[in-house]
């Protein structure tokens, strides 16, 4: 252990450690290491060169101005967002070419979408006649054409069309529809999270690929213009991109990773960009430390989509003797198997279940690097509900 003033660092943290503790480090404290983030951009970047596909990096993950131009300058060619509210900030600071990948309905969302679209290429997804009559309506009125990928469901069963027939009888409906213009598919296989083995993950990656390869071939023998075969999720990207026919791929999770990523043997705790800091603040029973970090903090998820196998809400770098078993808003109690050296005012050092919600709950990261350099990144489209 290392003493820092009144306390002490814990055994076991990690090497971020040494150069990010200064007189006023506070917690709790979402920490990314520099290096490490900027190597999992690099290569997913690579991996899309080398197959010849266009990367879309979801920013949902990191909501960061400076973590979307790394990922351009890397090398990719937009980004995908889930709210016209991300696509607003990314947009105001440059980012010109964006995927809504959700639904977009109602006047006031019509109305961001079509502004939105003054400043960038903008296509959004449907995967109902009701949504494309929608934008048909607003486009008519406003002499506008939006551009809508069809969603494909391949096995996650949350939003999207049944590859196949339903696609196509969907593509012939909304075909004729003044406004709106079809440029492709796209889906999320994110059942990916909910395998119980890598070969499982590796299988529905697989699926995801050849199903939409096959849905596009069905549209293109109806005449449609396909430009983007659209797939992703951090743990199918590198399987399902390698389909032919394959386009595009959206990861996301990827510039993080976290415990979820390494449950599924698609990271390895390296390769883990975003730690969380915290500092004991109670030992009220020998068995039972608190911590800072709550649920405000390190949020109450155990990973996406019914991943398995999960345990606590994160771990604890180099203390195999602590399981975080409960979180309150402010407090996380941590159950404690054997004798530990912590003590009170200590900090320890946390890899979370799911890196995209601490980062939506935090206003602020301190990026470290292992030269002592120390910045702080705003959240900047943190909380975007709409
Ligand atoms: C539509 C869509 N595309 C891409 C992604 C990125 O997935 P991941 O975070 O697993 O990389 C998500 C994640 O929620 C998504 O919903």
């Amino acid at each position: 252990m290392v003493q820092y003033g009144e306390s002490f660092i814990a055994k076991g943290i990690d090497f971020m450690a040494k150069t990010w503790i200064t007189e006023e480090f506070d917690t709790p404290a979402v920490l990314i290491h520099r290096g490490r983030l900027q190597k999992n951009i690099e290569k997913m970047a690579e991996f899309a060169q080398m197959h010849g596909l266009a990367l879309r990096p979801h920013i949902k993950t990191h909501k960061m101005i400076e973590i979307a131009h790394m990922q351009l300058e890397a090398g990719a060619i937009g980004i995908t967002t889930a709210k016209i509210g991300e696509a607003e900030v990314m947009a105001a600071h440059g980012v010109r070419n964006i995927l809504i990948a959700y639904p977009i309905l109602g006047e006031e969302k019509l109305s961001r979408l079509a502004q939105l679209k003054t400043v960038a290429a903008v296509t959004t997804v449907i995967d109902g006649v009701a949504q494309a009559e929608a934008l048909s309506r607003y486009a008519l009125a406003h002499e506008l054409q939006f551009q809508v990928l069809i969603e494909v469901d391949t096995g996650l069963k949350r939003c999207g069309v049944l590859p196949g027939q339903d696609t196509l009888s969907l593509f012939h409906q909304v075909s004729g529809l003044p406004g709106v213009e079809v440029v492709g598919i796209m889906t999320h296989a994110g059942h990916a999270y909910g395998a119980a083995t890598p070969e499982e993950v590796v299988r529905i990656a697989r699926q995801e690929g050849f199903d939409m390869v096959e849905n596009a071939g069905l549209l293109r023998s109806e005449g449609l213009t396909l430009h983007q075969v659209s797939v992703g999720a951090t743990p199918t990207v590198r399987h399902s991109g390698q389909i032919t026919g394959v386009t595009e791929i959206r990861p996301g999770n990827y510039v993080f990773n976290d415990l979820t990523q390494i449950r599924l043997g698609v990271a390895t705790e390296e390769q883990c960009s975003l730690r969380v800091a915290a500092r004991i603040v109670s030992h009220p029973a020998v068995d039972r430390l608190v911590m800072d970090a709550g649920a405000k903090t390190l949020a109450l998820d155990q990973g996406a989509h019914g991943t398995k196998g999960v345990a606590g809400f994160g771990q604890v770098l180099g203390h195999p003797e602590l399981t975080i078993t409960r979180l309150s808003e402010e407090h996380g109690v941590i159950q404690v198997a054997g004798p530990t050296e912590l003590r009170v005012g200590d900090i320890i050092e946390i890899i979370p279940n799911h890196s995209c919600p601490i980062v939506n709950l935090a206003d602020q990261v301190i990026v470290v690097d292992d030269n002592g350099k120390k910045e702080v990144w705003k959240v900047a489209a943190r909380g975007r509900t709409s």
